[in-house]
């Protein structure tokens, strides 16, 4: 008997409610009316939600911290679930997971039944990239920039179905979108049967046009995968308006929900054509819940998802977009004054966001991301990449002009020596 069938047959005794009704929303019923609006004030309101402190953190991109308000829910349903767990997790459940799906979808631009929630961006693609129906001889075009355990994916498949992989560079020459377009598009035959498209590259932060590409792929029965691990909820963004078959993202790095929330999309009509890696009731084929059949997981961190729709939500997409480019563009116009210094991310708005790639003639990654930890307690990561050798800077919503000045004196400091 599992848990679906075990519910409803539960004796009388057991149903009766011994939580409050409303438990979850005595925790969850903040209002910002408070906020400040203006911009001189709204900023530092922001950043005063955040933990920071003595460290510079231009390494969000990789995971984002979660606002104090957040982490407050995620720990209060932490609190509530401990008490009770099977009550609280399982009878709640279905309840909150249907508001944070509808919540998701309101974001994303799509409906409801096309949104799952799971652990991360890799649960949700490599679950499409490993059971899409694919035989010998299909070909799938993606990149040498695509994100590793997406290329690895894709390369057992090569090695265990046979499919063949054509890879495009999407780097080199420093493309702009119609050429970029061009890369991909060429590689499309007779024998492509998929598309897998990382929205914003993590290594480089350059854009991939998805909706330029699936515009081509769509006609020639193409099925299309985008990687929104970076885009979503970083800049404005319609999945309905980009017009994927699949799509993954990670809802911990620019979400900022607690670490270990993903996002998998489906399009409605191909929920029949694939199939989870964990067998779900032959009744849920027809929908996106069978993605959902994940044995225990942690509800609690599951259930601040809607807390940090809120708190994103307070800020806005477009505006946080704004906010983002505002800030790379702080630094990088700083120090590419300096002839050793290159960012190598496409500035032009659309094309890129918060993420920034710099590199410093004669410094090898490592040094650069060292010399900027040591001396001025920043941390970024340093990314060696087929020809990229540099640091990634990502600032974040609470980073302020005053952190950034530092890494401008680090970085200009380090090209000079
Ligand atoms: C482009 C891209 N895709 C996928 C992932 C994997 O994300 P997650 O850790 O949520 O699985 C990352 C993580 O950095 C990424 O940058």
């Amino acid at each position: 008997m599992n848990r679906r069938h075990f519910i409803p047959g539960l004796s009388g005794i057991l149903m009766a409610p011994l939580l409050p009704q409303n438990a979850f929303s005595m925790f969850t019923e903040k209002t910002y009316a408070h906020v400040p609006q203006n911009e001189m004030e709204f900023w530092p309101w922001v950043r005063s939600q955040f933990r920071t402190g003595s460290f510079i953190n231009l390494n969000n991109g990789g995971v984002s911290p979660h606002a104090l308000p957040v982490e407050e829910a995620f720990f209060n349903y932490h609190r509530l679930c401990n008490e009770m767990p099977t009550y609280t997790m399982w009878r709640t459940l279905e309840k909150k997971r249907e508001e944070i799906r509808s919540k998701l979808a309101a974001l994303a631009n799509c409906v409801p039944e096309e949104i799952a929630t799971n652990r991360n961006a890799t649960e949700s693609l490599v679950t499409i990239i490993m059971n899409l129906p694919l035989k010998k001889g299909d070909e799938v075009v993606l990149s040498t920039f695509d994100y590793p355990r997406m290329m690895n994916a894709w390369k057992v498949r090569e090695q265990r179905d046979g499919i063949k992989l054509r890879w495009v560079d999407p780097e080199t020459g420093n493309p702009d979108k119609e050429t970029l377009k061009n890369r991909f598009t060429e590689k499309f035959n007779k024998k492509t049967r998929v598309v897998h498209l990382t929205h914003m590259i993590n290594w480089t932060g350059r854009m991939i046009p998805a909706r330029e590409i699936i515009q081509e792929a769509k006609p020639l029965g193409i099925i299309s995968i985008v990687d929104a691990a970076h885009s979503f909820a970083h800049l404005p963004f319609s999945v309905s308006e980009m017009g994927c078959d699949y799509l993954g993202a990670s809802l911990h790095k620019w979400l900022a929900a607690p670490f270990g929330n993903g996002l998998l999309y489906i399009h409605l009509k191909n929920l029949d054509k694939i199939q989870p890696f964990f067998p779900a009731e032959t009744d849920m084929n027809h929908s996106i819940k069978k993605f959902e059949e994940l044995g225990t997981r942690n509800n609690a961190l599951e259930f601040a998802i809607s807390d940090a729709i809120d708190f994103h939500n307070v800020i806005g997409t477009k505006r946080k977009y704004e906010r983002l480019l505002y800030l790379r563009n702080y630094w990088v116009n700083e120090v590419t004054k300096h002839p050793k210094i290159r960012v190598i991310t496409p500035l032009q708005k659309g094309e890129s966001g918060v993420i920034g790639l710099v590199e410093i003639e004669g410094k090898q990654a490592e040094e650069i991301d060292s010399f900027l930890y040591e001396k001025y307690n920043i941390h970024c990561v340093g990314i060696k990449h087929h020809q990229v050798n540099g640091v990634r800077i990502t600032p974040n919503v609470y980073t302020n002009e005053s952190e950034l000045d530092k890494l401008i004196e680090g970085l200009l400091t380090l090209a000079d020596s």
